[in-house]
């Protein structure tokens, strides 16, 4: 089985080269990529990428490192990720964190045992005057309170 998912993730990966290019300038563009697809980008990913691209296995795993939309992690299948810069930290924050810790049974940090949910810390999502701010997927919500938060999870996800 870990055969045929490695056999499969190389030949993604060798499409995605020739779609791309073999250059560095592709990286990121290949990266995310395997991040739909996948929902993180493996350990073996990473050693291909960087094969193909002629570059270290290091320089892949720095830019997932850098990129919050990046992991190299399996995560859940959405993704919220709360504000914990200042101004929503002045906002009362961490009665977001709590409500929704509880509502899905997990701390920051940690994946529900059906995959359904990761609960991240981000840093600022740019909506500083409307906080306390939190993102699920793609979609930000903001001038939360802990009772919004969570009706939000179940809104977006269903
Ligand atoms: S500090 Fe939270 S959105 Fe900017």
């Amino acid at each position: 089985m870990l055969v045929f998912e490695k056999t499969s993730l190389a030949k993604e990966i060798e499409q995605l080269i020739e779609k791309y290019g073999n250059s560095r300038s592709s990286l990121l563009s290949i990266l995310q990529e395997i991040q739909a697809n996948h929902r993180y980008i493996s350990d073996y990913a990473q050693q291909e990428i960087a094969r193909h691209l002629c570059i270290q296995p290091v320089e892949v795993y720095s830019v997932i490192s850098f990129y919050a939309f990046l992991n190299s992690e399996p995560k859940g299948r959405n993704i919220v990720r709360i504000c914990k810069t200042i101004s929503c930290d002045m906002k009362n924050k961490m009665s977001i964190v709590k409500a929704v810790e509880r509502e899905l049974g997990i701390k920051i940090g940690e994946t529900t045992s059906d995959n359904k949910f990761t609960i991240e810390y981000t840093n600022c999502l740019g909506l500083c005057d409307e906080g306390p701010a939190m993102a699920i997927n793609e979609r930000v919500f903001t001038r939360l309170t802990p009772q919004t938060a969570v009706e939000n999870l179940h809104k977006v996800v269903g």
